[in-house]
């Protein structure tokens, strides 16, 4: 038995060998540079060069050349996840946990080297970079523990003359898709939970990060899950698309964009030629997060929180800030905090260890991002903006904008990038109100200090996470089950105890066990 789940310590940075650690498997993996990526299907791997990750720092550097997946690919990858399944799935659930834990140790070993691969393929400053790495082990330990514990089943009740029981058996084959911004912990958490419960995988990673995803199915393997239990297409979209609609598959696990999410839940609603089963669909999806700030809030407190929570890795987590809504009677008071602690940010590299704000994953990000920052410029009051440096890298500065008008899509859409926008509202109710309006409704944030409010927010916030008096992003898993309501999202808690039964189906069995005489 396991000892209880706890959480990866993450890195001290302040300590300096810590950091020496850090510089040196930077230098050790850009000596590696560009990594292979091969489509894996089961033990069969193809090279190639049809997809390249780039560093969004320097734009030029390749981090990773990987090969493209076709739609023949997708037709053989379920194809083998169909053979892995029989034999993954007739492990007992312990022995499927010590190949997830043995991935986690897999990872634990090489955690510096991992986090250094995620500073050049997505920019992630090293300590969001060693968290997403700490992230993806405790995914790992948690639905493995899980799954033992699921695989019990549930008690029922029992009468005379039967026996009852429930058991939670795999659904099959899942199609994991997953985005560039955790690009270790989320195919990681979709994978493992999948895996944990008895299922074959066969996984699309982002086309930006197939270096980190590769990282990810040698850890598996290295494990001890078979080759043809997880197969690893790189692609772009449409490989994603070809997975959704496959028949044979059985159920996704998507975290991404709304309209991609829409697009999969609709695609995956059509029963296909064949096709005996409905697929299930997990979505984890957008959000357009606010966080409420009362008259009676600490700004002491307030202030560095939502900097933090709407800057950090560039507003490129679903969980980020980018609208504070603040009561009127201390609103000059925040913006003039805000503006001061914006206006100091550090926008540049993410290797360099001050760097509040790294550059954007992709030009088409700056494109999007530098057109939201133009309107917010035309239609409201710039309050605060730090410059990026000059030169390569995809750079958008940070801002913070005030006085935009109600249907400002700033205020609406969701943006992914360092832009907070801010609002004056009556008091905490109006603030609530404004929330109640959005599709979205992810995360949220409140300062206040009278219980009464804390409550009443409690009691109204549509939002899956709300954080109080803290900063909203970071949730941590076993700690905060993560994941959101409304367009935000179909499914139960990710790092949460809940978040395995979408990858079970039950089976309950009912036997009359009264004496039928002996069966020879
Ligand atoms: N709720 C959460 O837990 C959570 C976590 C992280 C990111 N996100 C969201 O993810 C988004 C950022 O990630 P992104 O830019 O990689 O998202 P995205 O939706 O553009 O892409 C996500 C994945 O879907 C694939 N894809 C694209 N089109 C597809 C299609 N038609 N069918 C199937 N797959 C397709 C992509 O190739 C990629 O692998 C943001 O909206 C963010 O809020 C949500």
């Amino acid at each position: 038995m396991p000892e209880p789940f706890a959480n990866e310590p993450v890195l001290e940075l302040r300590r300096a060998p810590v950091r020496a650690g850090l510089s040196d498997a930077l230098t050790q993996i850009d000596a590696e540079l560009p990594l292979a990526v091969p489509v894996r299907i089961g033990d069969d791997t193809r090279s190639g060069d049809g997809l390249l990750s780039t560093d969004p720092g320097a734009p030029q550097r390749v981090v990773a050349r990987a090969a493209a997946a076709t739609e023949a690919d997708v037709d053989a990858a379920v194809a083998q996840a169909h053979r892995g399944l029989g034999q993954w799935r007739a492990m007992r659930a312990d022995e499927r946990a010590r190949a997830l834990r043995a991935a986690a140790a897999w990872m634990r070993e090489r955690r510096l080297q991992l986090a250094a691969l995620e500073v050049r393929e997505c920019a992630k400053p090293w300590l969001e970079a060693d968290a997403d790495v700490c992230e993806a082990i405790d995914f790992l330990e948690y639905y493995a523990r899980g799954a033992v514990q699921l695989a019990e089943g549930r008690e029922l009740l029992q009468v005379p003359g039967e026996r009852n029981e429930m058991a939670y058996v795999p659904r099959g084959i899942v199609g994991v898709i997953s985005p560039w911004n955790f690009p270790l912990a989320i195919p990681c958490g979709m994978t493992s939970a999948a895996l944990a419960t008895g299922n074959a995988v066969v996984l699309k990673p982002a086309e930006q990060s197939p270096g980190l995803a590769e990282q990810l199915v040698q850890a598996l393997r290295a494990g001890g899950v078979p080759a043809a239990a997880v197969s690893l297409l790189p692609g772009e979209g449409d490989i994603g698309a070809a997975l959704v609609r496959h028949p044979d598959v059985h159920a996704i696990a998507f975290t991404g964009s709304l309209p991609v999410g829409k697009e999969i839940i609709r695609s995956a609603a059509e029963v296909q030629d064949g096709q005996r089963h409905f697929k299930s669909v997990v979505a984890e999806l957008g959000g357009k997060n606010c966080v409420i700030v009362s008259s009676d809030a600490d700004l002491d407190e307030a202030v560095p929180a939502i900097v933090g929570s709407a800057f950090a890795y560039a507003g490129q987590k679903c969980s980020a800030a980018s609208r504070v809504l603040v009561a009127d009677p201390i609103a000059d008071q925040l913006l003039e905090r805000l503006a001061g602690a914006v206006a100091v940010l550090e926008v540049g590299q993410a290797q360099t260890l001050g760097t509040d704000v790294p550059p954007v994953i992709e030009r088409a990000a700056q494109e999007r991002i530098t057109g939201y920052q133009e309107t917010a410029a035309r239609d409201g009051h710039v309050v605060a903006r730090a410059q990026p440096p000059a030169g390569g890298g995809w750079f958008c500065p940070a801002l913070v904008v005030a006085d935009l008008p109600e249907d400002s899509p700033v205020l609406g859409e969701e943006i992914f990038g360092p832009v907070l926008a801010v609002q004056r509202v009556r008091d905490v109710d109006h603030a609530c109100d404004l929330v109640d309006e959005l599709a979205f409704a992810l995360t949220g944030g409140l300062f206040a200090r009278d219980p009464g409010t804390v409550r009443r927010v409690r009691e109204r916030t549509p939002v899956g996470n709300l954080y109080v008096n803290r900063g909203i992003t970071g949730a941590m898993v076993g700690r905060q089950p993560f994941g959101g309501n409304r367009l935000s999202g179909t499914g139960l808690k990710a790092g949460g105890p809940d978040y395995l039964l979408q990858f079970v189906q039950q089976r309950a069995v009912s036997e009359n066990t009264m004496r039928h005489g002996l069966v020879v």
